[in-house]
């Protein structure tokens, strides 16, 4: 029976162009007759091969998609008669085409692996189809090519979208929406957020993720930033090996550390993609590393706030439990999602634990060499944070100069920090600072971390909520007298630490 030929798509302007589709025309130019992609999306995997079927074909060719319950169509979505549900069905109508033409074959991996004569019949095709100019696109969610296949079969993974990808699925959902009655924020500073925060998500899951966000505030627009933020989490979180960090700081919460929040808050301008700024000027990450509960960790939050970037923490424990699958493979498989997440702060907390016995396991050794590498050749987009206590663990090349933009010792605060640190605990808990005189608490909290002046402020503000009171200047002292320091009680191992960074790490204070 006669099928009409189906209707070419007229060729697109020359937007900028996605690395997944640039990768598809590379593969698509080197006139392979069958291709193996793998993606879980199928709508995109669907959208992406009828974009190429329109311009990486040398003409507009013919887009057909195969799938098991619906069988051959076209992209209008005229069917074909012959009963081509059947997969040695749609191999034969295939073969009667005389055409170029582009087709899809969804989870086709299936019939492959049950039925011997399909596998035959594709084979066939491969120099029939190759003398035509027809490419067919086999899409499925995981990588199942039948031994006798392999060799014919170009395979690819596709990556999540990236940036210019993106973008365009957020114009055309951005148009569906105002169509459907809601406001967008159509400025290109708003809609640069909203696509950041939604990359590292497939369009299935970002199609979602816009929908509940519009649905919520009723409109597109940066207030919907959370909640896409939100979808990101949830999807990360699937990994179990990397977290997204949710509660921001701001650099003000930090007392003290002037040298490191001046040199944060000079490169927060350069860390945004923007094509004039050279890649090696790009930051590439910071090693905080200093005595425990001096503020490296809240730095870290700080410096995801700062830049406006959601933050995510490498879970070395979980990597090195071999829940999911060899520490190298998680490793390695965590740095690419970081990738795809990207623009991302990664923060790799107590960086020395993964890297501390290299000598004794080869697996670590492999860990911190990838580690090494990945710094190197990392995408703009991910920026480093690491943070270490025990840095004398911490091999020379970690440190060099190069491999992070700098390399920042965090001491106990100085006199004049320590207040600095009480004023924003005493402000953060609704007590005015400046009822009491910080100054006489000097002398009484020196060799203190951050976290022991926090701790001396709850302390006291507790006791005086007990007795159902104002904050008064004597709890504060009366606890202080009580509080005694970690650079006391571990006094070896504190100033073993502050000798040791000295030399070998910017100050992230200024000197006293
Ligand atoms: N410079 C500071 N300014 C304000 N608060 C501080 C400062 N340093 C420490 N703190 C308080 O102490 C708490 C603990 O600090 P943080 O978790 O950042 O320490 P850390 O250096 O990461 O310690 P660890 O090595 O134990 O992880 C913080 O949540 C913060 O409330
Ligand atoms: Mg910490």
């Amino acid at each position: 029976m006669e099928t009409n030929p189906p209707p070419t798509n007229p060729p697109s302007p020359p937007p900028p162009e996605g690395k997944s589709d640039k990768a598809l025309r590379q593969l698509l130019a080197s006139g392979h007759p069958l291709l193996y992609v793998m993606s879980a999306d199928e709508l995109r995997a669907g959208r992406l091969l009828r974009h190429a079927a329109a311009n990486f074909l040398g003409k507009p060719v013919p887009f057909w998609s195969w799938s098991l319950t619906e069988g051959l169509r076209t992209e209008d979505g005229t069917r074909t008669d012959t009963p081509s549900t059947d997969p040695r069905a749609a191999l034969d109508f295939i073969a009667e085409q005389p055409s170029p033409a582009l087709f899809q074959l969804k989870d086709f991996h299936e019939p492959l692996r049950d039925a011997a004569d399909v596998r035959r019949r594709l084979r066939d095709l491969f120099v029939l189809c190759a003398e035509r100019g027809q490419v067919i696109v086999v899409t499925a969610p995981v990588r199942q090519i039948p031994e006798e296949l392999e060799s014919n079969l170009l395979y690819t993974e596709l990556t999540v979208p990236d940036f210019v990808e993106m973008k365009a699925f957020l114009l055309e959902r951005a148009a569906a929406i105002t169509a459907a009655g809601a406001w967008v924020d159509n400025r290109d500073t708003s809609l640069d957020l909203i696509i950041r925060a939604m990359l590292g998500l497939t369009l299935d899951e970002a199609s979602f993720a816009l929908r509940r966000a519009v649905a919520t505030h009723g409109r597109l627009a940066r207030e919907c930033l959370p909640a896409l933020l939100e979808e990101k989490r949830l999807r990360v979180n699937r990994s179990g090996t990397i977290e997204f960090i949710g509660d921001g700081q701001e650099i003000e919460r930090i007392g003290g550390l002037e040298v490191m929040k001046k040199w944060l808050l000079e490169r927060r301008a350069l860390f945004h993609p923007r094509d004039d700024v050279g890649a090696e000027l790009v930051p590439k990450g910071v090693l905080v590393m200093g005595v425990s509960g001096c503020g490296k960790s809240l730095s870290i939050k700080a410096i995801a706030s700062s830049f406006e970037l959601p933050l995510y923490r490498i879970n070395m424990a979980e990597i090195f439990s071999g829940r999911h699958g060899t520490p190298e493979w998680a490793f390695a498989r965590a740095c690419r999602t970081m990738e795809e997440i990207a623009p991302a702060v990664v923060w790799f907390d107590e960086i020395e634990m993964s890297i501390a016995s290299i000598e004794s396991s080869g697996e670590q050794g492999r860990i911190f060499a990838h580690f090494l590498t990945w710094m190197q050749e990392k995408p703009r987009g991910v920026f480093v944070a690491a943070t270490a206590n025990r840095i004398d663990l911490l091999p020379a090349e970690m440190i060099r100069k190069g491999r992070f933009d700098e390399v920042f010792f965090v001491d106990l605060p100085h006199d004049a920090e320590r207040i600095e640190i009480f004023q924003i605990h005493l402000e953060r808990r609704g007590a005015d600072p400046a009822k009491f005189d910080l100054n006489r608490l000097v002398a009484l909290t020196r060799g203190w971390t951050g976290a022991e002046v926090e701790q001396c402020v709850v302390s006291a503000i507790t006791r005086a909520r007990i007795e159902d009171r104002e904050l008064k200047f004597d709890d504060l002292m009366r606890t202080a007298a009580r509080i005694v320091p970690l650079s006391k009680t571990m006094k070896e191992q504190v100033d073993h630490i502050r000798n040791w960074a000295r030399d070998r790490a910017a100050p992230a204070s200024l000197s006293a």
